[in-house]
């Protein structure tokens, strides 16, 4: 008997599935970092969505939390598996000051360690093993593993077929797309159960405006199928007004929060991811929340959320951090500042380059087309792209693979994880090897 025969059907497939395909280059790419003095030659990762923009300023100000204040009784105990009612306050405020824009109520937020925990809650409180999840190509190649795992959930890429100057006018949703997914996932034998938007996009940086919103939730509520707005970048937004950026958006969209339109509909159809993660650049402190008028939703959230919930230490820090709204205006605005310098390196450089991009709203990331690159259209021509760019200039970029969508030769990259000195240096990188006669 094999060892695996050992496993249930779930752990089984664990076993042998990774939760990216990319994590390994990662760790080696970390362990032989590059700087400038110490280690000129080293590798630089830029294919994990990490935000370390402003963390220097946040990092000072949790550490006053923790200098200045005891730790208050409660944060010992077990608290609401949905989150400690002072968290779960001073959450709703900073949101419905900084994202939505609109009152939010405390008692519509669900918490858990981080998005990846909410969305895989969210997946099984919403949908039954083997229903569909909708989701515009290309998406985060990770929902898969989130939806499909534990909930069952399969996932199915909307293919929009636009060109990107055709997508600067927005991602091209319509409701006799949706109606065709429907109806070809229902003769599947499964039931549409979620359309997922992502706003800001991962990887494009796209985003959907009030009207394209305020249809596609008539669609979703006419057709009873839930319509999730992931807005985990959302207040990660480059500022296109930027002389520099004009040109990529002639007729710019304008960001508005889904949560706005949520607290006019107050419908059981409609909900809200949120995270600390990216935004706030802390991955590593797992805080993730679920907003939803639906509340025998939050009500079962709480019911089986315990081994998923937040630790009470994190929670307390940062509720103490969120209630200082002058430092949270300043810290989002200076994030928002070195996004879009960084964001600037890299489309210059790309422009120079004549490599095609998308022209983004926000997220950690531009979306670049190496098309010219490949030896063919295949996967495996994508695969082997990827891993020479890595071998041949240290920069590992995210896996073309994974993100769903049908056109090959486009990469992700992160351009928030690594400090200005770095990314230059990356982008000098790069162009030796886009100008390198070998390809
Ligand atoms: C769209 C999207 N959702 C969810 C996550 C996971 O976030 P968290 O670290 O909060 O689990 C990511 C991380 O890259 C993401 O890009």
């Amino acid at each position: 008997m094999s060892k695996t025969n050992l496993l249930s059907r779930i752990g089984q497939s664990a076993s042998q599935n990774p939760m990216r395909v990319d994590l390994e280059l990662f760790y080696e790419a970390e362990k032989d970092q590059f700087h400038p003095t110490n280690n000129p030659e080293g590798k630089i990762a830029m294919n994990i969505a990490e935000n370390h923009m402003a963390w220097d300023m946040l990092r000072e100000r949790i550490q006053r939390v923790t200098r200045e204040n005891d730790i208050p009784e409660w944060v010992a105990s077990y608290t609401d598996p949905a989150g400690a009612p002072s968290f779960r306050e001073a959450t709703a405020a900073f949101l419905s000051k900084f994202l939505t824009k609109s009152p939010l109520p405390a008692e519509s937020l669900a918490f858990s360690g981080g998005a990846t925990s909410v969305i895989e809650m969210t997946a099984f409180l919403l949908g039954n093993p083997g229903d569909t999840a909708v989701i515009p190509a290309p998406a985060y190649p990770v929902y898969s593993g989130d939806l499909g795992a534990l909930p069952g959930l399969k996932r199915y890429d909307l293919q929009t077929d636009q060109s990107w100057s055709e997508l600067n006018s927005g991602v091209s949703i319509s409701p006799e797309l949706l109606q065709k997914a429907k109806d070809e996932i229902e003769a599947s034998g499964s039931t549409f159960r979620m359309l997922i938007l992502t706003s800001p996009d991962n990887p494009t940086g796209m985003i959907y405006d009030q009207s394209q919103l305020e249809t596609l939730a008539d669609w979703c509520e006419q057709h009873e199928v839930h319509l999730i707005v992931n807005e985990i970048y959302g207040l990660s937004q480059i500022d296109i007004s930027h002389p520099e950026l004009q040109q990529d958006h002639p007729q710019p969209l304008r960001f508005t929060s889904f949560g706005k339109l949520m607290a006019k509909r107050n419908s059981p159809w409609l909900h809200l991811w949120y995270s600390f993660s990216k935004d706030l650049g802390i991955s590593g402190f797992r805080i993730g929340l679920l907003h939803s008028y639906h509340q025998e939703l939050i009500t079962g959230y709480r019911n089986v959320g315990l081994g998923h919930s937040i630790s009470n230490y994190t929670q307390w820090v940062m509720q103490e951090v969120l209630k200082d709204v002058a430092f949270m205006e300043y810290f989002i605005q200076l994030s928002q500042e070195r996004l879009t310098e960084s964001y600037l390196i890299v489309v210059k450089s790309l422009r120079k380059n004549n490599i095609p991009y998308q022209a983004s709203y926000g997220s950690l990331f531009v979306w670049m087309d190496l098309f010219q690159f490949l030896k063919d259209q295949s996967e495996t021509s994508e695969q082997e792209l990827w891993l020479k760019i890595y071998q041949e200039t240290g920069i590992l970029l995210t896996p073309a693979h994974g993100f769903g969508h049908q056109k090959k030769g486009l990469f992700r990259m992160v351009i928030t994880g690594v400090d200005e000195l770095t990314l230059k240096e990356a982008m000098k990188r790069l162009t030796q090897f886009f100008e390198s006669p070998s390809y």
